[in-house]
This record gives structure tokens, C-alpha cells and sequence, in this order.
């Protein structure tokens, strides 16, 4: 356990640990993946580090699944007409409405969640993060 991961765990922050390497994480086929507006991507360090992964207008985006504010999930939609109207599509927090830009993560509020890069390659989609990634949860210990 790093001195980052020690001092996380102390003060209970949420910030990943800047000594990972991002990799991409392969998650799926695009024909499957694209039949849900929003789904969680489960990450194997835990569930403050899964992410939300939505498909609108076209193209994925994927976000934090853990809200900022006080840790609503960010991989539930409040108004899937809004969501697909947007001119910019926000996922909105359902606990306190707080609505955070797919493309940069801000919010009105000043919240930010992290934005991670997506790509397609061979119609399968993968995410660039620092964890391990899955569409199913890790077991974990009980
Ligand atoms: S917990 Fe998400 S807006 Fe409050």
C-alpha cells in the first residue's frame, strides 16, 4: 500500500492514486453496449472508483460514477428526455440534482468528476483509467 493509498484511507479522500498508470481497459462490444443510455463500469479497487459509463447522441462518455457532492450515483438517470435533448448532455445526480457536463465533468455547482477517455476499435469499446475495469462487480471479501 502506497503512502498515497494510506492517507486515502485516513482521511477517507477519493482522489485515485496519482502512481497508477492509466491503461485501456477493454469493456465490451459496441452492438451490446450502446442498447443502455447509462450502465456502471465496475472497477476491481472498489466502488468509489467505478465509473459511469453513458452512450448519447452517438458516442460514449465515460464519468465518475460517484458524485462529488456527498456520493450520489452518477449511473442513474433522473430524465432520460432531458439527458437525450441536450444540446450538451449532463448526467444528473439524483439525490440533489447536480448535473455535471459529459464532455468535462464541471458543474454549475464547481464540482468537477474526472472524464476518462473512450475509444472503439474492432466495434469494441474500451476505457483509458488507472484501474481495472469490468462490466460485472468484483467478488469482494467479506
Ligand atoms: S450527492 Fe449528488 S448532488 Fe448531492
Amino acid at each position: 500500500m502506497s503512502l498515497y493509498s494510506v492517507i486515502n484511507a485516513i482521511f477517507g479522500s477519493n482522489e485515485s492514486d496519482p502512481q497508477l498508470e492509466k491503461k485501456w481497459n477493454l469493456i465490451g462490444r459496441e452492438n451490446e453496449l450502446i442498447c443502455l443510455p447509462c450502465r456502471r463500469v465496475y472497477s476491481k479497487r472498489g466502488n468509489d472508483y467505478d465509473v459511469a459509463l453513458y452512450y448519447v447522441h452517438g458516442k460514449f462518455h465515460a464519468i465518475d460514477a460517484t458524485c462529488p457532492h456527498l456520493g450520489g450515483p452518477l449511473d442513474e438517470i433522473v430524465d432520460l428526455e432531458m439527458l437525450v435533448t441536450m444540446e450538451r448532455p449532463h448526467a444528473m445526480c439524483p439525490w440533489h440534482l447536480y448535473a455535471y457536463d459529459l464532455e468535462t465533468g464541471s458543474s454549475p455547482q464547481g464540482l468537477t468528476v474526472d472524464v476518462y477517455e473512450t475509444k472503439l476499435k474492432e466495434e469494441n469499446l474500451f476505457i483509458l483509467h488507472r484501474d481495472e475495469l469490468s462490466l460485472h462487480p468484483y467478488e469482494t471479501e467479506v
